[in-house]
C-alpha cells in the first residue's frame, strides 16, 4: 500500500499568511500542518509516502521532513506544476504508485479520534480485494464539500462536489483509499466545468463499478480541513485543548513510528534532541522514558 500527501495549492483563502510561504507549513499550535496528515498515512501503517507540491513549495518541504527515516519510513517528492485537480495526484504519482493500492490525504486535513486506525485497516484490506473508500463527515455548510449520499445500510447512492442542493449533510473527507489500477482510473477522469480533474469525478467512477465504500466519521471524531483562516485558528485551539488536557501530543509522527516500533527508543530521542527545548521535543522525550500510556 503507497500512500500520497497532496500539498499543493496556492493557498489564497489564507493571503496574506501564504503569499511567501506553502499552507501546510503553517503552524497548527505546535507543530506544522503536514504533521498532521502525515501521521494520519503512518496510523494507516503506510511506509512509502509520495509529497506532492507547487514548484516553489517541494524544496522546502523537503527541507523539513527529508527522506523519512527519522519517522522510520520512505519520503518522495514530486511536484504538481499547476493546481489542475487532486485527481491529478494519481497521474502525477503513477511510477510511484506502480501496481500497487494507494492512499491519498490532503495536505490540510486534520483527523483525530479513537479507533481511527482500526477504520483505516478495513480500507486497507477493502482496498486490497478491489474496493474504494471514502470517509463521511456531518457538517452544517454541505455546499462547500464534495458530498456522499447513502442509503440506511450506508451504501452511496451519489457523490456530488461543492451541490448547489446537497443531498446530505455528510462531507467527504480528504481521506481516500484506492485499489490497485487507481492512475488508470485517472487517466480516464475529464476535467470538470472549473477545469480541475475532481477527486469527486473519480470516486463516482468507482461507485459505477460498485466498487465505492463509504465509512462514517461519527460523533466523538474529529475532522478539519485547515485550509480557512477561521479553521486554521480552530484546529489549533483544538490542538491546543486536547493536547494539554491529556498531556498528549496529537499526531506526533516520531511518536507513532515509536510506538509502531519503526524507530528505536535511541532514534525518537536523537529526535527529541533535535527540537531542542521545545514543548514537542520535551514530549517525544518523555514518551521514550515511559512515561505516557499508549
Ligand atoms: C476538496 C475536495 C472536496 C472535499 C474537501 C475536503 O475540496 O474537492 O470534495 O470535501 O477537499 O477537504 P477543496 O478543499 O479543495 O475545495
Amino acid at each position: 500500500m503507497k500512500g500520497i500527501i497532496l500539498a499543493g495549492g496556492s493557498g489564497t483563502r489564507l493571503y496574506p499568511i501564504t503569499l511567501v510561504t506553502s499552507k501546510q507549513l503553517l503552524p497548527v499550535y505546535n507543530k506544522p500542518m503536514i504533521y498532521y496528515p502525515l501521521s494520519t498515512l503512518m496510523l494507516a501503517k503506510i511506509r512509502d509516502i509520495l509529497i506532492i507540491s507547487t514548484p516553489e513549495d517541494t524544496p522546502r518541504l523537503q527541507k523539513l521532513l527529508g527522506d523519512g527515516h527519522q519517522f522510520g519510513i520512505h519520503l518522495s517528492y514530486a511536484v504538481q506544476e499547476k493546481p489542475e485537480g487532486l485527481a491529478q495526484a494519481f497521474l502525477i504519482g503513477k511510477e510511484f504508485i506502480g501496481d500497487e493500492p494507494c492512499a491519498m490525504v490532503l495536505g490540510d486535513n486534520i483527523f483525530y479520534g479513537n479507533g481511527f486506525g482500526d477504520k483505516m485497516a478495513e480500507a486497507v484490506r477493502d482496498a486490497n480485494s478491489g474496493k474504494a473508500t471514502i470517509f463521511g463527515y456531518y457538517v452544517t455548510d454541505p455546499k462547500r464539500f464534495g458530498i456522499v449520499e447513502f442509503d440506511k445500510d450506508q451504501n452511496v447512492l451519489s457523490v456530488e462536489e461543492k451541490p448547489k442542493n446537497p443531498k446530505s449533510n455528510y462531507a467527504v473527507v480528504g481521506l481516500y483509499f484506492y485499489p490497485a489500477g487507481v492512475s488508470a482510473m485517472a487517466e480516464q477522469v475529464k476535467p470538470s466545468k472549473r477545469g480541475e480533474l475532481e477527486i469527486t469525478t473519480l470516486n463516482d467512477m468507482y461507485l459505477q463499478e460498485q466498487n465505492l465504500k463509504m465509512q462514517i466519521l461519527g460523533r466523538g471524531f474529529t475532522w478539519m480541513d485547515a485550509g480557512t483562516m477561521e479553521s486554521l485558528l480552530d484546529a489549533s485551539v483544538f490542538v491546543q485543548v486536547v493536547e494539554e488536557h491529556q498531556g498528549m501530543s496529537i499526531s506526533a509522527p516520531e511518536e507513532i513510528a515509536f510506538r509502531l516500533r519503526w524507530i528505536t527508543k535511541d532514534e525518537l530521542l536523537d529526535s527529541a534532541e533535535k527540537y531542542g527545548k521545545s514543548p514537542y521535543g520535551e514530549r517525544l522525550k518523555a514518551v521514550a522514558e515511559g512515561k505516557f500510556v499508549k
